[in-house]
């Protein structure tokens, strides 16, 4: 499974089978429990998880002229939203559309709210967009794009389909501990609260991507510099006991991780509030939820050695 494959699954939250689909063929022996998170191991010892999901768009309704209201599914900036391509997508269907835009001839106010913006699918009528296949909530996911420029890879859902890769690399090079692949993250880390409320595991590493970069939320990163350890986010501090000891495993092996913080949060916090000892790992990534993401080749080659090594080193039990 290459990256390139698992950035063209869809995975809005609540709508990840695409996204699941691919792991399970990637993956033997998996688990999927009843909220549809991926597991593999014995969910003991050291468990790594990624969220399948990614942010997007949710159709609420069809208008008399065939256009599309929607809603947003996780952080999505309303800026990023005029001009974009979507897919919207269910059981066997695709559908491509398009959020349309004023026209610079026509516009009078510069700030457009995405309240008053619209899917257009080509349809011109509700009959003839329902006819196409849309129908109310169904999820819409910004049209797939991949590309590598220099030594980054540039896609959408790099958040957090690097961190899904990067386990499925160390799953696949023979690395022994437990894997869980998560869903809605994006909408208050749903999944990992599920799954960390009913698992054994002795300690938790949440690799996603961190939004690069910001000297006052992140500190003095650099994507291809490695992964961070991300010591502080907006819901505190996880565990600096256990990224102390990440800190020193990767220092032992030669692995080069960076320490920085992040905005927003994690499935750390998840494990945390259910008493079990998590940090999280952060592939730097600019342009966070975005549909041009990007991701450092450098950082993504050294996460997976951090997680081999980790899997490793740290205890399975006591
Ligand atoms: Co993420």
């Amino acid at each position: 499974m290459n990256l390139e494959d698992l950035t063209k699954a869809l995975g809005v939250s609540g709508f990840e089978d695409d996204v699941r689909r691919r792991i399970l063929e990637a993956v033997g022996d998996a688990e999927v429990d009843d909220f549809g998170n991926v597991i593999v191991g014995d969910k003991s010892g050291v468990a790594f998880v990624a969220h399948m999901d990614e942010v997007g768009l949710l159709v609420t309704s069809i208008e008399d002229d065939g256009r599309l209201k929607f809603r947003k599914v996780g952080g999505v900036d309303d800026k990023i939203l005029p001009g974009s391509r979507v897919v919207l997508y269910g059981e066997g269907i695709r559908l491509e559309g398009v959020i349309g835009v004023q026209p610079p001839h026509f516009q009078q106010q510069q700030q457009t709210s995405w309240q008053d913006l619209y899917i257009d699918i080509g349809a011109t009528s509700r009959q003839e967009a329902e006819s196409m296949g849309a129908a109310p909530m169904m999820p819409a996911a910004f049209k797939r794009e991949y590309a590598e420029m220099g030594r980054f890879v540039s896609a959408t859902a790099i958040d957090d389909r690097a961190g899904c890769w990067a386990l499925i690399e160390a799953y696949k090079r023979g690395v022994d501990a437990t894997f869980m692949w998560t869903v809605q993250e994006e909408v208050g880390l749903m999944g990992a609260r599920a799954l960390a409320s009913k698992s054994n595991v002795r300690s938790a590493i949440i690799v996603d991507t961190t939004a690069c970069c910001h000297p006052n939320f992140t500190g003095g990163v650099k994507p291809g510099n490695g992964p961070i350890i991300r010591i502080f986010d907006n819901y505190g501090a996880y565990n600096n006991k256990l990224a102390r000891r990440v800190l020193e495993i990767a220092k032992k092996r030669g692995i080069p991780v960076q320490i920085g913080a992040g905005g927003g949060g994690t499935d750390a916090a998840a494990f945390f509030v259910s008493g079990i000892p998590a940090v999280s790992i952060g592939i730097l990534s600019k342009y966070s939820h975005s549909p041009v993401e990007m991701a450092h080749k450098d950082d993504l080659k050294y996460t997976v050695e951090l997680i081999a090594a980790l899997a490793e080193e740290l205890p399975r039990t006591g």
